[in-house]
Formats: structure tokens, sequence, C-alpha cells
């Protein structure tokens, strides 16, 4: 049985006093013996958040990395870094990083390495734009995406990665995928993972949903087969993020 996980992105949102004010209300109120639970913070939040989180079982995670172990990347922030101040997971080629600061499938797939290397769990962001679904390319796209973030990943790594299917149509814009369209693509990428590795790895592993996950209609989706569990967006700045965690 494959423990759900559900993180919430935080984005740029919340100054770390904010952000301590948000923890406060939710750290006793969401429930991690069904789910593992991750808050995605901004770089500057880390340090107190995961302070702040001592003694709970939620994980801190980051919202990107560099692939590089250190050196002349003026603005990045190393995998050390994030292990250092005890951050347990980094999400990875969100469709906003690919989007506005040139993350493709080779930094993509760089970064993974990376994060594995040093111990960091990757949450690997995939999905489609509303052209390719409208064109009916989404199931080859998402494969293509799988497969360049898992390159030279070992069948023993790839099954403490997660991955997070976020049709980018569905991200921010109230317009939630319904259960059978994101039970599909995840099943593909389960599928594809399969191909890759072998049935165990892909039994093994872990795919969210993301895109406009709330507190009604969590339950569905997280009931669908191949859905582990949601990366959520803007209902994770909110109290709503016990009752998608609790769903
Ligand atoms: P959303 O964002 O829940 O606000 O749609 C999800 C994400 O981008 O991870």
């Amino acid at each position: 049985m494959r423990k759900k996980i559900i993180a919430g992105n935080w984005k740029m949102n919340k100054t770390p006093k904010e952000a301590l004010e948000l923890v406060d209300l939710l750290k006793s109120k969401v429930d991690t013996d069904k789910s593992d639970v991750v808050f995605c913070v901004p770089f500057v939040d880390l340090i107190p958040v995961a302070e702040a989180l001592k003694g709970t079982n939620i994980a801190v995670g980051a919202q990107n990395m560099h692939f590089q172990n250190s050196g002349a990347y003026t603005g990045e922030v190393s995998a050390d870094m994030l292990l250092d101040i005890g951050v347990k997971y980094v999400i990875i080629g969100h469709s906003e990083r690919r989007q506005y600061f040139n993350e493709t499938d080779e930094t993509v797939n760089k970064k993974v390495l990376k994060a594995i290397e040093k111990g960091l769990i990757p949450i690997v962001c995939v999905g489609e734009s509303l052209e390719q679904r409208e064109k009916n390319v989404t199931v080859d796209f998402v494969r293509i995406q799988v497969k360049s973030a898992f390159k030279d990943v070992t069948s023993e790594q790839a099954k403490g990665v997660v991955l997070a299917y976020e049709p980018i149509w569905a991200i921010g814009t109230g317009i939630t995928a319904t259960s059978e369209q994101a039970e599909e693509v995840c099943a593909a990428i389960r599928k594809t993972v399969a191909e890759i590795y072998d049935q165990s790895v892909a039994d093994e592993i872990r795919i969210q949903y993301g895109g406009s996950v709330n507190g009604s209609n969590a339950g569905e989706l997280f009931g669908m087969a191949d859905i582990d569990g949601g990366l959520v967006g803007g209902a994770s700045l909110k109290e709503d993020f016990e009752s998608i965690v609790n769903y």
C-alpha cells in the first residue's frame, strides 16, 4: 500500500512572520498518520518553518534547487544548504519554473540526479498545456517528460521519487481536472515508470495530482487508484489545507 503524500506549494507567498502564523494554525490539526504531509515554502521561510515544525511529523520542502554542489551561481541554492537546515523534499520542474525560468527537461533531470545523490526527495512535476490537451497529445507529452526526468536514475532510486501530474490549465485557474482525467494520466505515468523500470517500481512510486485541489474535490481525486495524494497551491495557503489533508 502506498502512503498518500500531500504537499502544499506556497509558491512566492508568505513572509517568515506570515509563514509562522499559518504553520501555527495548521500544525496540530493535520493528520500525518494517513498521509505524509509536506510544506514547500519559499527559501527564506525554510529555517523558521523547519524550526516551528520540530516535534511534528510534517516535513519541509523547498520549491527549487541548483544541480551544482556549490560555486559561482549567483542567486541559487544548493542541495547541501537545504539538507543542512532540515529540508527533506524539493519540488523540481514545476510548470511555473519551466514557463518563466527556463527550466528544461535536461535541467530537471540534472536536479533530480543531484537531489537523489544528496538524499533529498524530489517531487517532480509534469503536465500538459491546454493546447496540448486539445490536440490530444497529453499522454505522449507527459511520457517524454517522465522519461527525461528519470534518465540515469536507478530503479532503487526511482522508487523514492514523487511525481506530480499537474495539467497547466488546471493550475491556479479554479478548473480542476475531473477525477477521470487525472486518473487517466496518472495511470499512464505509472505505466511509463513500469516500462522504464519494472512493475515493482511502478507499484511503489507515488504520483500526486495537482491543479486547483481544494477541500471539496480532494477526497474524490485522492480516491482514484493511481492518485497518491496532491500538490496543492492556492488552497495550501489557508486553513482549508487542513480539510484537504484530512480529506
Ligand atoms: P493550485 O496550484 O493548487 O493553486 O492550482 C498547484 C500547483 O501549482 O502546484
